[in-house]
């Protein structure tokens, strides 16, 4: 049996009708930029993720473009990150002209450790009478930025105990992780996005969320801010051409927003489908865990609806390029989230980093194998691709 990775047509069938009448009302309105249909959007995307306010970009990148120049973050300045996810939250970083730091990531759940942060920062020594924390090339650290690597929240409370020390915001990459759930110390459960000073989603197509092209969010806590957003998306406008900053054209489209607005209300059910299928190979593949480890659900003993989303189903795999082989040979779509860590890009060389240096990152790039998860794939599906698991370990 073939099995895809992702099939979006599957998708596109339940929400046909949905997605066609509100593209429709766009074309009707003939408001294509901007508007009441972003306005609407962002609206609704506040209230499904409880985040006080909500700017649509033009893309995930873009969307943290936008909150790295409205925090003012530049030349002199550095963020620190995970080495181990998508290209563009460290990108962005080098785009902006500040120093991309990487500290290495927690084995279990491949998200920056909190505790190697903490060792990181106290070993920068004595914060400068400023209180500023300064890299080893001097630049400023301006703020931290963990990812919600494939749907599952990072540990918020032992970050958020390590940043505030050391007076860093938190800005989340939530690309991935549109309603994941974490249960703080405190007793609150909320979801990703409202964590931190600030936030982005990622709606390109095969998201949890996904737009019928390139789209994003911003989100952050503080009307200030959001209007920074506002105006950095557009130029950096505040009145017809009056530009305050120097902004881009990061707006989000009429007609994304509208895809959205007709998707959001299904992606709590998809999240619940995901989160099925990920149990249907947790019962498939448990006896094969002298040679696969399967994806690590920290919050999901708190109870958590959304404990995990599973963007990616990632597990660890002993010989995983042969066994990648294998399944590519039955007809099963898989593919590596991400093949290379992201201080060893060509791209970073200038950064100075060796192989050995970020051992838990290249080492999940060497093992992880992500396999479908989508939705709606079927029960025999996912019963297809462990007997493929199987076959290649148990013969
Ligand atoms: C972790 C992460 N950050 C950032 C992005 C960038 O988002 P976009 O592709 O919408 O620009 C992505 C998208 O794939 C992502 O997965």
């Amino acid at each position: 049996m073939r099995v895809p990775l992702l099939d979006l047509t599957r998708q596109h069938e339940r929400v046909r009708e949905a997605v066609a009448s509100r593209v429709q009302a766009v074309f009707e309105s003939q408001q294509f930029i901007l508007g009441q249909t972003v306005a609407d959007f962002e609206k609704a995307f506040c209230d499904y993720t409880g985040c006080a306010h909500a700017v649509g970009m033009s893309s995930g990148t873009d969307a943290q473009l936008a909150i790295l120049m409205a925090m003012g973050i530049g030349p002199g300045d550095a963020v620190v990150t995970t080495p181990y996810t998508f290209f563009a939250t460290a990108g962005c970083l080098h785009r902006v002209g500040a120093e991309p730091v990487f500290v290495d990531i927690r084995p279990d759940t491949l998200h920056l450790d909190a505790e190697k942060l903490r060792e990181y920062l106290t070993g920068r020594g004595p914060r400068a009478a400023d209180g500023t924390v300064r890299t080893a090339r001097g630049n400023r650290l301006r703020a931290v930025m963990p990812v919600h690597l494939f749907g599952a929240c990072c540990d918020m409370d032992a970050l958020e105990e390590v940043t505030a020390a050391f007076g860093l915001p938190i800005i989340e990459d939530a690309a991935q992780a549109i309603g994941s759930e974490f249960a703080g110390k405190n007793g609150g459960t909320a979801r990703a996005g409202t964590f931190g000073q600030s936030a982005w989603f990622s709606f390109f197509p095969t998201k949890n969320l996904g737009a019928a092209g390139d789209a994003g969010v911003t989100v952050c806590r503080s009307g200030e801010f959001a209007a920074k957003l506002r105006s950095t998306r557009n130029h950096g406008m505040t009145q017809q051409y009056h530009h305050d900053t120097v902004g881009g054209n990061f707006r989000l489209d009429a007609l994304q927003a509208a895809v959205l607005l007709a998707k959001l209300p299904l992606v709590e059910e998809w999240n619940a489908a995901r989160r099925h299928n990920a149990d249907l190979y947790r019962a498939a593949l448990g006896d094969l865990s002298d040679r696969v480890t399967l994806p690590a659900e920290p919050w999901r003993p708190a109870g958590l609806v959304n404990h995990h989303t599973y963007h990616q189903y990632v597990i660890r795999a002993e010989r995983r390029d042969e066994l990648q082989r294998h399944l590519a040979a039955a007809g099963i779509g898989q593919a590596i989230y991400y093949p290379v860590p992201l201080p060893l890009q060509e791209c970073f060389a200038y950064l100075g980093h060796q192989p050995g240096d970020f051992p838990e990152a290249e080492r999940a790039a060497r093992e992880s194998l992500a396999l479908p998860v989508f939705p709606e794939l079927r029960a025999e599906e996912i019963a297809a691709v462990a007997a493929a698991i199987h076959s290649f370990y148990r013969g």
